[in-house]
């Protein structure tokens, strides 16, 4: 464990490291990518190009860093990241590489600021945080092998059928190329599918929520196409539904994370509250909630009717199951939209007075997933509507961000 004048140096640099935080972890990366190219194989080339991962590991060093002397206080926020490297396949020797060129971007950035004091202090600090990463992957590894019909790394999957959602959306159901049963997983949880595209030097992995039912042969994985000005680059959703056909195959690492439904007392009903494909982790803990016979209410955004996925499947479920309120919001209705009527869809966001309106006075737990704008417009929403925040879960697609910023 630490000593208390190396917590007390740790404490009293965080500001000043926060301060630097993106231009350290930008200079981390350059580095680190120069030394081990080999890292491009895991980490997400998108995120790196728009700078979104530097935000979310300089923030979590940090975070760590205020909490050295309680890491126990940030276990489920380590557990989450947890999931998501052991789903890409990150392991303990790892960790020494990533220590050694954020120390040493430390020191870059800082410079005579970096005394040799502040720099150990803060190899002592990553060390521990290492640990405690390093422990809690293990037991993960350890336990996706374990489980009936796990993995702890990456297998080959076929896939067995492609079926277009919506006009953007597609799914692939995947089955283990060498006929086993995959193991089982709980609505919610995602997977992580690692793929060589033509023409690419290194191997691409991206994460998707498991949108189809558990104990079947078959995963169903939904991906959005990702376009336009300011997305990522979409080099991997272009190449699934492009190129990625029946008969194909691709690596996935076992069913991860844990946006899953709480188990709750009573019988108050339980919010979904999605957009774009947010959708994805909710139809699954839609189909489980429908099992259970709780009541729900099905709350879904999409910008417009031809690219809403799953509407035919929530139809079904909601008619099969009782109390189960489905509603829709088309930010950019179409003019087939608009002759379908309000009825259809309201026109235009999920904001507060929508939420105030479409959620019952005793909803229970709160489930929202979508864009990291979408999500937290809908927490302020429901907070707004007195729903307590411990009730609030939430999944962002694409790294981690703050709900409380501006
Ligand atoms: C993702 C923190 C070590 C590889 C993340 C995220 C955080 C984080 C906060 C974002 C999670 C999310 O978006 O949900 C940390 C901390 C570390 C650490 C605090 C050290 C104590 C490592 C190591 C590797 C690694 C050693 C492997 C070389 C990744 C990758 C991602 C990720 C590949 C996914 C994002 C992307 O591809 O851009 N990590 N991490 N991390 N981490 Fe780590």
């Amino acid at each position: 464990m630490l000593n208390e004048k190396t917590i007390a140096i740790i404490k009293s640099t965080v500001p000043a490291l926060e301060v630097h935080g993106t231009a350290i972890t930008t200079r981390f990366y350059q580095q680190m990518f120069a030394a081990h190219p080999e890292l491009l194989n895991i980490f997400n080339h998108a995120n790196q190009k728009q700078g979104r991962q530097q935000t979310a590991l300089a923030n979590a060093v940090y975070a760590a860093a205020v909490h050295i002397d309680r890491l126990e206080a940030i276990l489920p926020a380590v557990k989450q990241i947890a999931h998501k490297h052991r789903s890409l396949g990150v392991k303990a020797e790892h960790y020494p590489i990533v220590g050694h060129h954020l120390l040493g971007a430390i020191k870059d950035v800082l410079g005579d600021a970096a005394t040799d004091e502040i720099l150990g202090a803060w190899g002592e600090a990553y060390g521990v945080i290492a640990d405690a990463f390093i422990g809690v992957e293990a037991e993960m590894y350890a336990q996706a092998e374990k489980q009936e019909g796990g993995w702890a790394d990456f297998k080959p999957f076929k896939v067995v059928r492609k079926q277009a959602e919506s006009s953007v959306m597609t799914s692939f159901y995947l089955e283990p190329a060498d006929g086993s049963q995959p193991a089982s997983f709980a609505p919610g949880q995602y997977v992580s599918v690692k793929l060589t595209v033509p023409g690419e030097t290194y191997t691409h992995i991206r994460q998707y929520s498991l949108s189809g039912e558990p104990g079947q042969s078959a995963y169903r994985i939904t991906v959005k196409r990702e376009s336009g000005a300011g997305q990522p680059d979409g080099i991997v959703s272009n190449y699934l539904h492009e190129r990625l056909n029946e008969g194909d195959a691709v690596e996935l690492s076992a069913p991860a994370g844990d946006f899953t439904l709480a188990a709750s007392e009573g019988n108050a009903p339980v919010a979904l509250i999605s957009a774009g494909s947010g959708i994805t982790p909710m139809i699954g803990m839609l189909r489980q909630l429908k099992h259970q016979g709780r009541p729900a209410i099905f709350l879904h955004s999409a910008p417009n009717g031809g690219e809403h996925a799953f509407r035919e499947e929530v139809r079904k479920l909601a008619e099969s199951g009782s109390g189960i309120d489905v509603r829709y919001a088309y930010t950019r209705p179409t003019e087939e939209d608009r002759d379908a009527g309000e009825g259809a869809a309201h026109f235009g966001r999920i904001d507060e007075a929508w939420l105030r309106a479409a959620l019952p006075q005793d909803v229970a737990d709160c489930y929202i997933c979508g864009p990291a704008d979408f999500i937290k417009q809908v927490y302020r929403g429901l907070k707004a509507n007195g729903v307590p925040p411990e009730r609030i879960h939430y999944e962002f697609f694409g790294p981690a961000a703050s709900v409380d910023a501006e």
